[in-house]
């Protein structure tokens, strides 16, 4: 027991999942196979006076049909792991693998949706949606994407334009676009970030209604803690820059997780523990100095 109650963070290193997962989600069955390694990944940008290193020795894995949240203090370098995850970075050190495979490019098995939903303006919802299909030179699974359009409030909507949807409804066409790709392993980067917090709680409950559908790996950047007590079998903490991982907490809870479970005590001593984590160790770089200088490399 500690201050979250039912709920044993791991100690602060790197962490196997053979010892955090497990007591974790609906999702962490014991025999889930481990699906992504991240293995000692570091990553430094420029050189010279303009070197960053943004992550360094960053290490855990994620198995299959999980859902796993990172999040840390701005800057921390969660989109560099991310976009690392995703092909879109190469690691200065270090090495991530799906499935055993060394990522080092795009690759058809990940998904990623960002921020902003990235929509073409000039095509419809439908071509937005077949776009990969287009470049990949493939057919598009109609049944699917017709599904996946059903199941985000968006069926009828195929032949509007992007200009024509709020905000949320973009982002639920970008998560219907990487869905219908059926990725092995969806990653998202803040995708709610730029939404109110109505819209953001029902974008929430939209992925959670997906994953207990479809059970797809997902690794979320978030900066709500809310957000990934809600979502996640895991929340890692990343430490401030360089990102390397704080701490990794369990989220024992059953799915779906109803408000009243969210509204429950064990979610917020969950909630503080994480958040006195993060800012723990902002705090504790403060008073040595470290935080508030250029490159902040600890
Ligand atoms: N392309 C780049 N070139 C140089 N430095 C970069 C680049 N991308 C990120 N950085 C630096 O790397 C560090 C980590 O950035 P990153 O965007 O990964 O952080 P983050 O945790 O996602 O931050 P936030 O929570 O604000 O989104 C930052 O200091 C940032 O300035
Ligand atoms: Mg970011």
């Amino acid at each position: 027991m500690n201050a979250a109650g039912d709920v044993a963070p791991r100690s602060c290193r790197p962490t196997s999942i053979g010892e955090a997962a497990g007591r974790g989600g609906a999702a962490s069955g014991a025999a889930a196979p481990v699906a992504l390694v991240v293995d000692a990944a570091t990553k430094v940008y420029g050189a010279g006076a303009d070197r960053v290193l943004a992550l360094e020795g960053c290490g855990f894995e994620v198995r299959a049909r999980e859902i796993v949240s990172i999040v840390g203090p701005s800057g921390c370098g969660k989109t560099t792991l991310l976009w690392s995850m995703a092909g879109l970075h190469h690691l200065t050190s270090g090495a991530i693998r799906l499935d055993g495979a060394v990522i080092d490019g795009p690759h058809p098995a990940i998904g990623i949706v960002f921020q902003e939903a990235n929509l073409l303006p000039w095509r419809t919802l439908d071509a937005n949606i077949r776009f990969p299909d287009e470049i990949k030179r493939r057919r598009s699974d109609e049944g699917l994407i017709e599904n996946l359009l059903r199941q985000v409030g968006l069926a009828g909507y195929g032949p509007r334009f992007p200009r024509e949807l709020s905000g949320g409804m973009q982002q639920r066409v970008a998560i219907v676009r990487a869905l219908a790709q059926r990725p092995s392993l969806l990653l998202m980067d803040e995708p709610f970030g730029a939404l109110d917090a109505f819209t953001r709680e029902e974008m929430n409950r939209l992925v959670e209604r997906i994953w207990l559908d479809t059970h797809t790996t997902i690794v979320l950047v978030t900066h709500s803690i809310d957000e990934a007590i809600l979502l996640s079998d895991r929340v890692i903490v990343l430490s401030p820059r360089p990102g390397r991982v704080a701490r990794i907490f369990d989220v024992p809870l059953p799915r779906p997780r109803t408000p009243e479970i969210m509204a429950g005590r064990a979610v917020f001593e969950l909630a503080s523990a994480i958040r006195s984590e993060i800012v723990g160790a902002r705090t504790s770089l403060a008073a040595e100095g470290a935080v508030g200088s250029p490159k902040g490399e600890g």
